[in-house]
C-alpha cells in the first residue's frame, strides 16, 4: 500500500529517512512531497492508502480526490488543519501523534520569553524571570512542559485548564485557577496552549490583556485563530507596557509592528516544532501509527471517533 508524506513545511532529512525505514520495513512504499502546492497534493494522494501531514488543510475535497485513503495521522499535536466531519463521512481515520513535539515548543516559549525580557538583545537594560509569575493557559502536553522549565527559572507558576483536576497541577507545583480572568490578573507572563475550536476562537482580547499586571507579556505558540487581533492591538495602544510575542504571525502582523516596533515580535513561520528531534519523533510516531492501522486498525489517538 502507498504511504504519502505530505508537507508544505518540511521535516529535517534524518527525520524523512527515518519516516521511509519505518513504511517500508512494513512492507508498504512511501512517497514523499516536500514543499508542495495543494495540485502536487491533489495529484499524490489519488492512489495513497495512508497520509502523514503537518499543519496542511486536508479538508473534503483533498478526501474526494483519494478514494483508497484510509487514515491520515497529522504529525503533531493540532488538527485544526483537518476537516474531521468529512474524514468520518468518507471513512477515513484521523490521529495526532499527541506529546511528540511538545519539548520543542515549551524550549521556544522560554526563547522567546527571554528574548522580550532582554529587549530584543538591543543592547538596553532588560529584566530577568526569577520570582515572576507565569500563567500557563491549557496544561497538556506543552503546558506541562513549559511548567517543567520555568521551575529552572524559579517563576511562580498558575495553569487553567478545565480538563485537568487541580491534584495533577498542584503535584507539579503549580496553582489551579479557574477563569481567564484569573490568569490574566495574576500572571506578568501569561503562555497559550489552547486548541483553536470552535469555544477558543478570537476568545484572547481586549478585555483579557487589559487584565495583566505591569509590564504584562504575552506569549502564543499556540495559534493565531484564538486571538481577537482587534482587541489586542487596543490593549497594546492604551497600554505602552504590555507586549506580544507569537510564534503564528497574526493576519494584521504588518500593523502590529509598524505600531508596537520592538513590543511585538513574530516568527516568520511557524517554528515550535520546527527541531531536528521534534521532525524525528513525530515524524517516526506517524509513520508508525499509519502502518500500525494499515496492517490492523489501530487506533490509540484517533480524533474523530
Ligand atoms: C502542532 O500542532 O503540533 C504544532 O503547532 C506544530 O505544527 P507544525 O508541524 O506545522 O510545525
Amino acid at each position: 500500500m502507498k504511504v504519502l508524506l505530505f508537507t508544505e513545511k518540511p521535516f529535517a532529512p534524518a527525520a524523512v529517512k527515518a519516516i521511509e525505514n519505518v513504511v517500508n520495513a512494513s512492507g508498504n512504499a512511501l512517497e514523499v512531497v516536500e514543499m508542495g502546492t495543494r495540485a502536487d497534493l491533489m495529484e499524490a494522494v489519488k492512489n495513497a492508502n495512508g497520509l502523514i501531514v503537518r499543519s496542511d488543510k486536508i479538508d473534503g475535497e483533498v478526501m474526494d480526490a483519494a478514494p483508497e485513503l484510509k487514515v491520515i495521522v497529522r504529525a503533531g499535536a493540532g488538527y485544526d488543519n483537518i476537516d474531521l466531519e468529512a474524514a468520518t463521512k468518507h471513512g477515513i481515520c484521523v490521529m495526532n501523534t499527541p506529546g511528540q513535539n511538545s519539548n520543542a515548543v515549551a524550549e521556544l516559549v522560554f526563547g522567546m520569553i527571554v528574548m522580550m525580557c532582554r529587549n530584543q538583545y538591543n543592547g538596553k537594560s532588560g529584566s530577568e524571570l526569577k520570582g515572576k509569575s507565569l500563567g500557563i493557559y491549557a496544561f497538556g502536553q506543552v503546558g506541562r512542559n513549559v511548567a517543567r522549565i520555568a521551575k529552572g527559572f524559579n517563576m511562580n507558576l498558575e495553569a487553567l485548564d478545565k480538563f485537568v483536576a487541580d491534584d495533577v497541577m498542584e503535584a507539579e507545583g503549580v496553582k489551579p485557577v479557574h477563569t481567564p480572568e484569573e490568569l490574566f490578573s495574576e500572571n506578568q507572563f501569561v503562555s497559550l496552549h489552547i486548541p483553536a475550536t470552535a469555544e477558543t476562537r478570537n476568545s484572547i482580547g481586549y478585555d483579557l490583556v487589559m487584565k495583566m499586571p505591569e509590564g504584562g507579556v504575552l506569549i502564543n505558540t499556540a495559534r493565531k485563530e484564538v486571538i481577537d487581533e482587534a482587541g489586542l492591538m487596543k490593549a497594546l495602544e492604551e497600554r505602552p507596557d504590555l507586549r506580544y510575542v507569537s510564534d503564528i504571525r497574526p493576519d494584521a502582523a504588518e500593523d502590529f509592528e509598524k505600531k508596537f516596533a520592538a513590543r511585538v515580535f513574530f516568527t516568520p513561520k511557524k517554528m515550535g516544532a520546527q527541531t531536528a528531534e521534534a521532525n524525528f519523533n513525530a515524524g517516526v510516531a506517524a509513520a508508525e501509527q499509519v502502518v500500525a492501522y494499515l496492517k490492523d486498525g489501530w487506533n490509540k489517538y484517533q480524533v474523530n471517533k
